[in-house]
């Protein structure tokens, strides 16, 4: 053997024989597992390291206008606006974008009259732009809108059809498929995909029932907490607090999802929007555009092109923030950032009063006594004042402020 030593792989039979004897001996020598809370599982197709970002169809278009020409004209729009450049590179199709029949051999076909080119020539048209592809499929007999088959029973043929088109982002519902359970069928297309040897984002989509935090992240790249999202304040609140609940389980990998945004959809304010983006991007949710990015506002423009809120979103520690302080109506969400920076996010829920929130190092976990630079994102300015300890705003009624705290270097001394 090289420099004399005993390779492990010598050892092994007599290994074997030692674990033979004690079980013929005792019965006793079980192989022990390690628990199943201290295995690392995680997706191994390199994907989702940070929330992905980019836009999808069924907010504003649902079923109308998931067409070929809308999806290349987004395409087109994401790049002139420069919110491709801002990081929003996925272009979703969502449910109705195929043919409601198989062909003859049992494959997917795209829907003849709002797809005639085909899905092939469309992810050739967004590749072309430096964008990519996604697609939208079920794990049931049917999609949610019973507008095309699902892939229960045809998962690998799926997979391999999504992968020959180029398909770079799968979102699967668990809608109509009869008593199964997302557990029996998301682990046969995750498994499909990765046979497809195409790395392809796996977007688990069963609205929380079955707590797919807890298991997600074995199967997919983020995963669903709550119902579907409404372009309303209530709506977007509670989607909010219910994917708060799971923060401990995201991480680079493996995602809470609490919907897609409404930003632009007009149901909402535009201080209501600037809460609901807040909240988005601290909470590592996937940042996807629901509106029609063709034709938006600069107000909607400013909020999902703040490439300020978006790096804290972007952030490589892939810490999921949480509410640290609730008071009534105003919360105080933080989370670690790296570089021993911190964002905190103050919001008023109030529906007509004024609120001044108070942030307090020892709620956001900063130690007693650091002074730190307060940059505000949505002014783009670093404020003049330095804070030591707390510091305090005043809010009106559904606003939202979010800072990035760096301590000072000098007091390393
Ligand atoms: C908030 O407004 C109240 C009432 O105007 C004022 O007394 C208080 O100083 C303000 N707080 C801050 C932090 O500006």
């Amino acid at each position: 053997m090289e420099g004399g030593r005993e390779s492990p792989w010598t050892r092994l039979p007599a290994l074997m024989l030692v674990l033979l004897a004690c079980a013929v001996a005792s019965g006793d020598c079980r192989v022990v597992h390690v628990g199943e809370a201290h295995r690392r599982s995680m997706l191994a197709n390199g994907l989702g390291s940070t929330p992905p970002m980019g836009w999808n169809s069924w907010n504003h278009f649902a079923c109308d206008g998931n067409g070929e020409v809308v999806i290349r004209e987004t395409a087109d729009a994401l790049v002139s606006t420069g919110l491709a450049a801002a990081g929003y590179r996925y272009v979703n199709l969502d449910d109705c974008w195929a043919e409601p029949e198989r062909d003859a051999k049992g494959y997917l076909v795209a829907n003849k009259k709002t797809f005639p080119h085909g899905i092939k020539a469309l992810a050739d048209y967004v590749h072309s732009k430096g964008l990519k592809l996604g697609i939208y499929s079920d794990a049931g007999y049917n999609t949610c809108a019973k507008a095309q088959p699902g892939s229960l029973g045809y998962e690998e043929k799926d997979a391999k059809t999504f992968a020959s088109w180029g398909v770079d982002y799968l979102k699967y519902d668990n809608c109509n498929n009869g008593d199964l359970k997302p557990l029996q069928r998301y682990p046969d297309m995750s498994k499909a995909l990765m046979k497809t040897g195409r790395p392809i984002y796996f977007s688990l989509c069963e609205w929380g029932d079955m707590h797919p935090a807890k298991w997600g992240a074995a199967y997919g790249n983020s995963w669903r907490t709550t119902d579907d999202i409404q372009d309303t304040w209530e709506s977007m609140t509670s989607r909010a607090d219910q994917n708060e609940v799971w923060a401990e389980y995201a991480r680079p990998g493996g995602w809470n999802d609490p919907d897609m945004l409404e930003v632009g959809n007009g149901g909402m304010t535009n201080d209501e929007y600037i809460v609901h983006f807040s909240i988005w991007a601290i909470s590592k949710a996937p940042l996807i555009i629901g509106c029609d990015v063709r034709h938006m506002s600069q107000n909607t423009y400013d909020i999902i092109a703040n490439k300020e809120v978006i790096a804290v979103n972007q952030d490589r520690l892939g810490i999921q923030g949480k509410k640290v302080r609730m008071q009534g109506s105003q919360e105080l969400w933080a989370a670690p950032l790296t570089g021993y920076r911190m964002a905190v996010l103050l919001v008023n829920r109030h529906a007509k009063d004024d609120a001044e929130i108070t942030v307090h190092w020892d709620d956001i976990g900063l130690p007693t006594g650091t002074t730190v630079e307060a940059r505000d994102l949505w002014l783009h300015k670093t404020l003049d004042a330095k804070f030591t300890d707390k510091m305090a705003f005043n809010l009106t009624s559904h606003t939202a402020r979010m800072f990035v705290l760096t301590p000072l270097k000098s007091q390393m001394n």
